[in-house]
């Protein structure tokens, strides 16, 4: 149900290969669409920019249709309309652009440019409510890992404690994947191939953990070249590539990483929860090391839903919502797509 007067905000996003619209209302999720081009690049082993934009341009309409059904509204009730304006790949970024111009335009409402990654952040919050005053949160997607030291998600500046130097969590997955024969995307393809194997079976190395490292810094290129090199030694004595083994130790390595670096910038901050959000959060074997971790050191561990964790509109939907409630001026319809915007505040561009 929807309060008398309280804004009802249409969120768009369409920044990789995921087309997605949601609606959302002081913080509850009403509904949402969604469509995927992932079976269409996965004979290419990673998105295909081009494509993804031609298929957003064919899913945008019939899935916000399937997003106002879903959430009971008709397009007239939307009073604000938010829009991931950054970061991504351009082409398709501009695509869900021109979608929110256009509904903003015709009804008249006000238009939010969201960051990407603060929508991951957001997510969360549709089913375990507000953030605390402060919290870590771990984003892992398939374009950036980020250790975040958060407060009031669109009101304070986000700070940075550790970034990757190079590949991000999920395009380890999607890499490793692609080198295993197990396609795209990799993230789900490497978790279900590990069902199977044993975590131990190879010692991969944990990058970025001696003392003298930078504390809450990654680095997944060598894990990636060291299941590389597994695989082509085991290849080249023609000995069959225990695939089930090496998915299993590759994951088990990404999560031991993870899982340590996110809970120690916690401790270290003093404070008492930790969220992990993002496509890469969807995987189980990391959702049961996080919890196990934060059971044991006292934390509380906030990981959206599944369906939340991956791309999708209502996490931008959430965003345009606290902004609104939060009294943020619109962004306005002249705002253009940054495709590498970094995240420094959860609206762009970043109010002066
Ligand atoms: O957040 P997301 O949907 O898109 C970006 O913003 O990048 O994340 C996509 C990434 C991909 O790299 C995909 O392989 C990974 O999330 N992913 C997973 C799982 N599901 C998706 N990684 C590990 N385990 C999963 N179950
Ligand atoms: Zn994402």
């Amino acid at each position: 149900m929807i309060r008398r007067g309280a804004p009802v905000v249409l969120g768009v996003e369409s920044s990789c290969d995921e087309t997605g619209f949601g609606i959302v209302s002081e913080g509850v999720l009403l509904g949402q669409g969604l469509a995927s081009s992932a079976r269409q690049h996965a004979e290419f082993g990673g998105v295909v920019p081009e494509i993804a934009a031609r298929a957003h341009l064919e899913a945008a309409v019939p899935t916000l249709h399937l997003a106002l059904e879903d959430a009971g509204v008709q397009l007239g009730d939307v009073t604000h309309v938010a829009v991931t304006s950054g970061p991504g790949l351009a082409t398709a970024v501009h695509v869900g652009l021109a979608a929110a111009k256009s509904v903003a335009w015709a009804l008249d409402r006000p238009l939010y440019g969201v960051h990407h990654l603060a929508g991951h952040a957001a997510a969360d919050t549709l089913e375990h409510g507000p953030l605390p005053e402060r919290s870590i949160i771990l984003i892992v997607s398939g374009g950036h890992t980020s250790i975040l030291a958060v407060g009031d998600l669109v009101r304070d500046p986000i700070e940075h404690l550790g970034d990757t130097l190079d590949d991000a969590a999920g395009e380890a997955f999607d890499k490793v994947s692609r080198l295993l024969g197990l396609g795209y995307p990799g993230g789900p393809a490497i978790s279900r191939a590990a069902l199977e194997g044993d975590p131990t079976a190879f010692s991969f190395p944990r990058a970025m953990l001696r003392p003298g490292d930078a504390p809450y810094t990654f680095s997944f290129s060598g894990l990636k070249t060291a299941v590389a090199r597994t695989v082509e030694t085991l290849e080249r004595a023609g000995e069959a590539v225990p695939v089930a083994d090496v998915a299993a130790s590759f994951e088990q390595a990404v999560v031991d990483v993870l899982v340590t670096k996110a809970v120690r910038a916690v401790k270290d901050r003093g404070l008492d929860t930790l969220v992990i959000v993002g496509g890469v959060a969807a995987n189980a074997r990391l959702r049961a090391a996080a919890q196990e971790r934060c059971d044991a050191e006292g934390i509380s561990l906030r990981i959206p839903p599944i369906r939340l964790c991956t791309d999708n509109g209502a996490m931008i939907a959430a965003v345009g919502d606290l902004l609104v409630r939060s009294g943020a001026a619109p962004s306005g319809l002249g705002i253009a797509a940054d495709p590498s915007a970094v995240l420094h505040g959860a609206q762009l561009p970043l109010p002066r």
